[in-house]
């Protein structure tokens, strides 16, 4: 299904409204937290907290591709959740094995770009298997790009890229004095995404649990009390307005930041004037 046809009217104009007053964030990183709590709430299994999280994912990613966000990426499972019951990691890997049986035709059809990062060979053979063909498959769509963070850790992936760098010290591709912010991120398996505008963590925690901690340094964080399950495209929407009205200051001065932005906008504002000028 087309998800532009299937949208709703109404989310439609919220959604254009949303592109008119705010700043579409360009990158959107979320801890999808709180499965587990809304099952227990409700005298459910944790497994079924797990697969109404699945309903909220699939609402996030037609939310987002629709509105024209660039990159989504998604924190579904920890280099620490190994730790959890083995019964829950089952059921955590299977429906992950659903999820991409049945949705990445979909995906595809709606432009989206999968990748994964995290420690890929400690997945189990069958998820790997179908991860690397919804890649392979997905590998030129122009539209959103999702990220799934699967056996994930950030301090795991500055570790691998330490690794690799001694590497390539030893080998002589590169001193010791040349490693700067630059290339040490091109060690990273985000190398390929931009940092995350936004970060969001559901279920009201306030901790980044070792997800992209060197790619979030000057990303903002919004954190929803909801748990994940009830976190649907309108409590996004609200983060983004969060994040729209926020100063990105970057280390400057909020003067320095205005100056900025008022001198980016005479400078459009000098070219429409001169294209006028030219088209006559
Ligand atoms: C998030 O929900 C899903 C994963 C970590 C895989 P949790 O399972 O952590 O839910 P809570 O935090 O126990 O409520
Ligand atoms: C973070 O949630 C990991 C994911 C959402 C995949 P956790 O539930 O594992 O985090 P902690 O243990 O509460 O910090
Ligand atoms: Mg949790």
């Amino acid at each position: 299904m087309n998800w532009h046809i299937e949208q709703e009217l109404n989310d439609k104009n919220i959604q254009q409204e949303l592109i008119n007053s705010a700043n579409i964030p360009n990158h959107i990183a979320i801890i999808m937290d709180g499965n587990g709590r809304w099952a227990e709430e409700k005298g459910l299994s944790r497994s079924k907290g797990h697969k109404e999280g699945l309903e909220s994912v699939r609402d996030i990613v037609k939310a987002s591709s629709t509105l024209g966000v660039k990159y989504l990426t998604l924190y579904a499972f920890s280099i620490e959740n190994w730790k959890r019951p083995f019964a829950e990691v089952e059921v955590l890997m299977s429906l992950l094995e659903i999820y991409l049986k049945n949705e990445v035709d979909e995906l595809h059809k709606n432009k989206v770009r999968i990748k994964t990062i995290g420690k890929f060979n400690s997945l189990p053979k069958t998820v790997q298997k179908l991860l690397l063909s919804a890649v392979e498959k997905t590998k030129n769509n122009t539209g959103l790009t999702l990220t799934l963070a699967l056996s994930y850790g950030a301090r795991w992936d500055i570790v691998r890229a330490v690794q690799l760098i001694a590497l390539d010290v030893r080998r002589g591709n590169l001193s010791p004095e040349d490693i700067n912010e630059g290339n040490f991120s091109q060690y990273l398996s985000t190398k390929d995404i931009p940092d995350p505008d936004l970060m969001i963590r559901t279920s009201g925690e306030f901790r980044l649990s070792n997800f992209l901690l060197w790619e979030v340094a000057y990303g903002e964080i919004y954190v929803s009390n909801l748990l994940f399950p009830q976190f649907r495209r309108n409590d996004l929407y609200e983060a983004i307005k969060s994040y729209s009205s926020r100063e990105r200051r970057f280390g400057k001065t909020s003067a320095q930041i205005k100056n900025e932005k008022k001198s980016i906008e005479n400078d459009s504002y000098i070219k429409k004037v001169f294209n006028a000028i030219k088209s006559i």
